[in-house]
């Protein structure tokens, strides 16, 4: 976060009261109430989750021990059974909500699907049947790589429903990242798309997935399953690929879902770490599906007549967990959007609230930012008078931006969610709850109940008001992370031993800074680490870093983040050249390719600038925080002592 907009979070002072109506209405209608549940989960976690599991969940089988921690590890409701497809589905088959709508998609073309609770169920149990006939076991990984179209959602919960942890991978990835994922997870069958449509035109998901086996490169999948989306030529390879309307027809819509071992992994979904590899992240099926569901019930303030929109990509957490588990395991309305702001239709968002009287609006700041840029009269234009709850997530949101939100789309009647979060939590963290919680923009106020977070420093100290420090959980919580997957090594360094434990409590490092003000507010800074965030996506500076020096003509790479008024953080990538390359406009455009093909479009550098050399230290570390500055033209500042040529950084102020 730049120093300017730190400033600009300091100086906006005001407190947004919840509405009073709202309140009166509201699952938690008060302060008084929110301290009441957060004491209680304090005091004894054990019987607020224990109860929360019994009354809010459907258990084939009841646990026999709450919470078994031995940290790092922990395992909630140790030996129940369940089943999310079932949580999500089938306990919403009575009479009173079989016919409600579940899912409410939209196309990007303007076409558009909807899906009653009893068709969902039929279709995802069919989908289940036919990864069944493929030959996939409890236990067998999946690859879902896939457009936001419906199929995408009935995927995920058909693997769920018969025990195959899924690992989704965004669209937006390369073949490579794609391979590279498929590898880790060992993936038997892959789930893709003919194609989907992105910004007026088709990206080939299908081709990438071609490219991500050929030659036999992921031995593990031996079945890719096809659903027809944009309808454009593409190549089945006999025996391994399979239309999803072929083997669909006549398949049974019976299938019952299989009870599942609290622990049993849901999900593996990879996220960007300090390192060169992703992480898979392993979530555990009861812990997710109990804290998805009640942080979607309480945060969103979800009641039976809503229409929840999150415009994530399921490639994401935030798609997981918000437009698919949670508020499907709530029996509420969900909406799907293929769609994202173009100049053919820049006011396409607001044309879905209006279309489908959306109530709950959960988005990410860099897409306020872009919705501030192209115009109020957009907006202005639609009926939004159907919102009564707005949400933001992925990066901290900048005041001028909260108050845009507050006002142009909020009518300044609805609250605003300011929930932090990461894809290791698995749910919402510290949020407002919007019929209780005072605001103040820029926040992202208390921790859910249950949650207990501190700002500390490096020994585990907590710090004093508005001294920045790391943001750390101390007490286990359902939807933590339960593995990094086949790296129980990485799991412990990058999360539990960054800070010893204090006082009894192992503190769970989440890579953010953040500072408490003296009214108890967190307010997170952002990553202390060496990850980027470009445009609410985590990258890691290492991984970009090894996709650059893997073409011919580079032969160091260091890559920052900068700035950016849209995306929050733009990547500047610093280079130097192996000899007989020279710096260019072409080459540099080249190199931004090589990382887009490499990783994907939401890697590509913003600015490449050339280098003779890089500023190191004696130890031949780079000095990213030099880079930083320099990157956003900030004068270089602090020690520079241990800089081992210090001509570098002279020439690189000189003009690189
Ligand atoms: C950042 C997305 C400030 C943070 C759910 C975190 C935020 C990373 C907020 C996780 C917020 C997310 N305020 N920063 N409200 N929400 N972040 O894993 O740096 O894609 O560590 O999960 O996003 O990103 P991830």
């Amino acid at each position: 976060m730049s120093q300017a907009t730190i400033e600009s979070v300091l100086q906006e002072k005001r407190l947004f009261n919840p509405p009073s109506q709202f309140s009166q209405e509201s699952h938690i209608k008060s302060m008084e109430e929110y301290q009441r549940l957060y004491d209680q989960a304090k005091a004894d976690p054990e019987a607020f989750w224990g109860q929360l599991a019994e009354q809010e969940l459907h258990w084939f089988q009841k646990w026999d021990q709450v919470l078994d921690w031995q940290p790092p590890f922990a395992q909630w409701f140790v030996g129940g059974k369940l089943n999310i497809s079932y949580n999500c589905l089938d306990r919403h088959l009575t009479p009173e909500r079989q016919d409600k709508l579940a899912l409410i998609w939209e196309g990007e073309p303007g076409d558009s699907r909807s899906f009653t609770y009893a068709q969902l169920h039929r279709d995802v149990c069919q989908m289940a049947n036919v990864l069944k006939q493929l030959g996939l076991k409890k236990g067998d990984r999946v690859g879902i790589y896939m457009p936001m179209i419906p199929e995408a959602a009935i995927a995920m919960l058909a693997c769920l429903r018969i025990g195959t942890p899924h690992t989704v991978v965004f669209g937006g990835f390369s073949s490579e990242a794609l391979k590279d994922r498929l590898l880790d997870a060992e993936a038997k069958v892959v789930i893709t798309a003919d194609g989907g449509w992105r910004k007026d035109a088709i990206v080939p998901l299908k081709e990438q997935v071609d490219k991500a086996l050929a030659g036999n490169s992921v031995p593990s999948v031996h079945s890719v399953l096809v659903v027809q989306r944009t309808g454009q030529q593409i190549g089945m390879a006999p025996g391994r690929d399979h239309w999803w309307h072929d083997l669909r027809s006549g398949v049974s819509a019976d299938c019952p879902a299989e009870p599942m071992d609290s622990e049993d992994p849901a999900f593996i979904l990879y996220t960007s770490g300090t390192t060169g590899k992703p992480k898979g992240v392993v979530h555990a099926t009861g812990g997710y599906n109990l804290y998805t569901h009640i942080t979607t019930k309480w945060v969103f303030d979800l009641h039976p007549s809503d229409v929840f929109w999150c415009t994530a990509d399921i490639g994401w957490i935030t798609g997981h967990s918000y437009i698919v588990y949670g508020p499907l395991s709530n029996g509420a309305t969900t909406v799907m959007y293929e769609g994202a702001p173009r100049s053919s239709n820049p006011g396409c968002m607001w044309d879905v609230v209006q279309k489908y009287r959306v109530t709950i609006f959960y988005t990410a700041p860099t897409a306020i930012r872009l919705f501030m840029k192209m115009g109020e009269h957009l907006p202005k234009a639609r009926d939004l008078s159907s919102l009564r709850l707005l949400g933001s997530v992925g990066e901290p949101i900048n005041p001028a931006a909260w108050m845009w939100y507050h006002r142009v789309i909020g009518g300044e009647r609805c609250p605003i969610v300011d929930t932090w979060w990461q894809t290791e939590t698995g749910g919402i963290m510290l949020t407002p709850l919007p019929g209780a919680t005072p605001t103040k923009p820029g926040s992202a106020t208390y921790p859910f109940p249950g949650i207990v977070a501190d700002v500390v420093d490096l020994d585990g100290n907590p710090v004093g008001d508005n001294q920045g420090g790391y943001l750390v959980i101390k007490q286990p919580w359902p939807s933590m992370i339960r593995m990094v997957h086949g790296n129980p090594d990485r799991f412990r360094r990058t999360y539990w031993e960054h800070i010893p434990p204090k006082d009894g409590d192992y503190l769970y490092f989440s890579g953010d800074g953040a500072r408490r003000d003296p009214d108890g507010y967190f307010w997170v800074m952002g990553r202390v680490d060496d990850v980027i965030n470009v445009a609410g996506h985590r990258l890691g500076t290492m991984e970009v870093e090894s996709s650059l020096v893997s073409h011919p003509a580079v032969a160091e790479a260091a890559v920052v983040g900068k700035p950016s008024e849209v995306k929050g953080e733009e990547i500047v990538a610093f280079i130097t050249l192996e000899e007989n390359y020279t710096a260019s406009d072409t080459l540099a455009k080249e190199l931004k390719q090589h990382v887009g093909q490499e990783i994907g479009a939401l890697a590509r550098p913003g600015e490449i600038k050339f280098t003779e050399g890089l500023p190191k230290t004696r130890s031949g570390k780079i000095m990213r925080r030099l880079l930083r500055s320099l990157a956003s033209g900030q004068e270089v500042t602090g020690d520079t002592s241990t800089l081992e040529d210090r001509s570098v950084l002279d020439k690189l102020r000189g003009g690189a």
